[in-house]
């Protein structure tokens, strides 16, 4: 374990010279099945495998849940090592930023609009800060990015081919419970009735999958699906549903081609969000 970034980047400098591939998995901590994948992935490809946990103040708006986030630095420790880790990265703010909260911060115009970005003003600025400080002290890599936060990871893929980041971002299938439900460290934050109202949203994907599967080609027709199926749950409060192109994340008329179908809602406290992707 290593909190100093300057010791982070040199064990990945160091490793680099000694022949050494570098995969990165950067976290929130709080770690579950989900992480534990990226983790895997990288240390089956890369021969170093460095996981980063920092709950990332600049990616958290106001009132949302940034004091209550689920954390669990030794149980992360465990996780990571055993899924194959060999150097876990646990800086706090002023390990990332000296000068106290950075002046500078990167926006990804397009993909952060829309969805996560219209719902968390300043969130995905804030995502692409931190992951572009954290490449910045990594170094060249491959990065390992899950797509169950689908609209990240093309802000992600976008920041690192404009910025020429050094880093070549992999994309990884969401992890679920055997209910269908995205594992997500928030699940910890859900009542046991919620956890059972929890997997609406993706019977909601499923089920809007299955309409344009059989042939329905209008985009308004299949978000009414995930809205009226989300809507049978009454713990569910919608928060968007949207039928996207794949690669630009632009809202669609008609549904042909690969897309991707997205939701957010609030179950309780919590705001869970999943995707599935669909070829008409
Ligand atoms: P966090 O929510 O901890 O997620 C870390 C990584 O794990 C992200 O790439 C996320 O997409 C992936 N992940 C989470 N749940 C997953 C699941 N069920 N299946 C597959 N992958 C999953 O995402 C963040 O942290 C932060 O925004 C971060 C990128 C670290 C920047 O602060």
């Amino acid at each position: 374990m290593v909190d100093r970034a300057e010791v982070f980047r040199k064990a990945l400098d160091d490793a680099r010279a000694g022949g050494f591939t570098v995969g990165l998995v950067p976290t929130m901590g709080a770690l579950h099945a989900g992480h534990r994948a990226l983790v895997r992935r990288s240390a089956a490809e890369c021969s170093t495998t460095a996981v980063t946990v920092f709950v990332n103040p600049l990616q958290f708006g106001p009132g949302e849940d940034l004091a209550s986030y689920p954390r669990d630095l030794q149980g992360d420790l465990a996780t990571a090592g055993a899924a194959g880790a060999g150097l876990v990265f646990t800086p706090v703010d002023v390990d990332l930023w000296p000068a106290g909260p950075p002046a500078t911060s990167v926006t990804v115009a397009g993909v952060s609009e829309g969805l996560d970005g219209t719902s968390r003003p300043g969130h995905f600025a804030g995502v692409a800060t931190v992951v572009a400080t954290l490449f910045n002290l990594a170094g060249p890599c491959r990065a390992y990015f899950g797509e169950k936060d689908f609209q990240q990871l093309a802000v992600v893929r976008r920041l690192a081919a404009d910025l020429s980041f050094p880093v070549e971002v992999v994309g990884c299938p969401t992890v679920r419970e055997p209910d269908g439900l995205a594992c997500s460290s928030r699940n910890t934050c859900l009542s046991a009735e919620e956890r059972a109202a929890a997997p609406i949203l993706y019977r909601a994907l499923r089920e809007a999958a299955e309409a344009v599967a059989s042939g329905g080609h209008d985009a308004e027709r299949v978000r009414g699906v995930l809205r009226d199926r989300i809507a049978t749950e009454p713990l569910a409060v919608l928060d968007y549903a949207d039928v996207v192109d794949t690669a630009t994340l632009a809202p669609l008329d008609r549904v042909s081609g690969d897309v991707r179908l997205l939701v957010a809602a609030r179950i309780g406290g919590t705001r869970l969000i999943d995707n599935l992707g669909v070829t008409a």
